[in-house]
């Protein structure tokens, strides 16, 4: 492991006693449910040796520790993107220190565009799989042994049992989480409608410009992955309507409430 994330890791053993082994990563305007932790205790990205800054608007740059019906738990409040001029390994930075921390579950959640019919605005669906367009993966360069093997498998990228385990206590809220691929793009422009379908074509339900890097590095460290995208638009094309980042936030704002009882139902679920 790079002593940088070597030292974050020590860093953050430091500040704060629990450990937990459950971690969520929220997305663009999801980030309310940070707030919503007992015993929390914050650390900003600033003060850990090492961690990129978020710079994206709708993206607050902390680390939160906390608990959630008794079960202690990690958030990422804010990412680092590609679009931000991070490189895939910056971008994985969090999720491999808090696997030296010793998180086994991750959960991701990020805004995307709805692709397939039906993924409309306020849409909240489980990522079921990928489709790498960045041009980038975290694991360029020389493997490091100590995280996991040079060609690590990906047939199961998104844990089955984690979406199970979603969907039953979504059902309780009577929420149905349909499932769907997501494609990641560098971003930061909007896709165009001839880019929507092309990825309509080749089998994408869902897009965005992020979570991919943190899938493929957790995989990677034999984490398992849950994925969730809250729909915040209908992809470019789709409707005649253009594109804008305020959408983004406004739409997760609408859904922030089901997103914070979703999250704190099924964390907990996940150890
Ligand atoms: N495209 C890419 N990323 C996104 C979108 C989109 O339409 N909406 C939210 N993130």
């Amino acid at each position: 492991m790079s002593s940088l994330v070597s030292s974050a890791i020590e860093f953050i053993a430091s500040r704060v006693s629990v450990r937990p082994k459950v971690a969520v990563v929220l997305g663009s305007g999801l980030g309310a449910f940070a707030d919503s932790l007992d015993n929390a205790v914050s650390i900003p990205y600033s003060e850990i040796p090492g961690w990129p800054q978020s710079t994206a608007v709708g993206h607050a740059g902390k680390l939160v520790l906390g608990e959630v019906a008794g079960v202690p738990v990690a958030v990422l409040a804010g990412r680092a993107h590609l679009y931000e001029g991070y490189t895939a390994q910056q971008a994985v930075y969090g999720i491999r220190a808090l696997h030296g921390l010793g998180v086994e579950s991750l959960v991701l959640t990020n805004a995307a565009g709805g692709i397939k019919a039906g993924f409309g605005p306020g849409t909240l669906a489980l990522v079921s799989d990928h489709i790498n367009l960045q041009g980038q993966t975290p694991l360029t360069g020389p493997n490091d042994d100590s995280l996991g093997p040079r060609f690590p498998d990906m047939s199961e990228a998104y844990s089955k049992r984690f979406r199970e385990i979603a969907r039953q206590f979504a059902a309780g809220m009577c929420l149905e989480l349909p499932e769907g691929v997501y494609a990641a793009l560098p971003g930061p422009s909007y896709e165009t409608p001839a880019e929507i379908r092309y990825l309509r074509v080749i089998g994408a339900d869902l897009v965005g410009m992020s979570t991919v890097p943190e899938t493929i590095a957790a995989n990677h460290m034999g984490m398992q992955v849950l994925g969730i995208s809250c729909v915040t638009n209908f992809a470019a094309g789709v409707i005649e309507q253009k594109l804008n980042h305020k959408e983004v936030l406004e739409t997760g704002e609408l859904v922030r409430d089901t997103m914070v009882s979703l999250l704190r139902g099924v964390l907990p679920r996940l150890v």
